[in-house]
């Protein structure tokens, strides 16, 4: 087998940390520097595609939807997202590391279909954070997947998203019967009753990193009350 090719390295805003990108043949590797654990392997995508495809429908006949996922990482949950999503819809992507950005316009995007060159699509680089708190009733579906879980972080400054106040923020900028998506390693039955206590209706979802195979992932489908 041919051996793993570093295609770029890029600091993480905010932190000590920097993002990798590897690549192997046709397999790409994205991986926080000094991690031996993968962030995300272009083989395993099913749950990142899981998110979008159990929330977006919810919200696709609506007039010109609108909806936010952070972050873009291989772009698997934006493609799923706007193949869920009529002509009209309008798809925003944050992300804060501008060079994860970059790595999708070359090879990498080819993994996801070039999701970035759908006319629906909009690029904000930067903290979906501060981008949710700055959009009040703007969208009708917010889809989280920054992070390993609402408890292991591997940026601090995320944690904010699954507080109290941020699941707050969160609410205010979806419009009525908005719906976040929230994707996670684990099931976290705390984080569970912290939406209930933010006033979401709650679902608690499974789906499988590959097809019929692969590790089982949570994925939240909260809809705003
Ligand atoms: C696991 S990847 C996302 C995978 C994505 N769902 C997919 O389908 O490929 C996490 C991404 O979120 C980005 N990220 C982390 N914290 C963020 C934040 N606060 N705002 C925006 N993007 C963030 C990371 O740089 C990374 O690209």
């Amino acid at each position: 087998m041919k051996p793993w090719v570093s295609l770029g390295r890029a600091a993480i805003p905010g932190t000590q940390d920097a993002l990798e990108l590897w690549q192997r043949e046709g397999e790409f590797s994205m991986r926080i520097a000094g991690y031996v654990t993968e962030l995300m392997n272009s083989r395993q995508h099913g749950s990142e595609e899981a998110l979008a495809t159990y929330t977006c429908p919810l919200v696709a006949s609506r007039p010109a939807p609108r909806v936010l996922v952070g972050g873009l990482g291989m772009g698997f949950t934006l493609a799923a997202a706007l193949s869920s999503l009529g002509p009209d819809a309008q798809v925003t992507v944050a992300e804060l590391v501008p060079e994860v950005v970059e790595w999708n316009r070359g090879p990498l995007g080819e993994c996801a279909g070039r999701p970035l060159d759908d006319p629906r699509t909009r690029v904000h680089v930067g903290d979906v954070g501060r981008l949710v708190r700055e959009s009040p009733g703007l969208f009708d579906a917010v889809l989280l997947d920054v992070d390993n879980s609402p408890e292991g972080m591997t940026h601090q400054d995320n944690d904010w998203l699954y507080s109290a106040g941020g699941l707050r923020s969160i609410a205010l900028s979806l419009r009525p019967g908005g719906v976040l998506g929230v994707w996670s390693v684990e099931d976290v039955p705390r984080f569970t009753a912290a939406l209930r206590r933010a006033r979401f209706g709650v679902e608690v979802r499974r789906a499988r990193a590959r097809g019929e195979r692969g590790a089982w992932h949570t994925i939240w489908v909260a809809v705003r009350g």
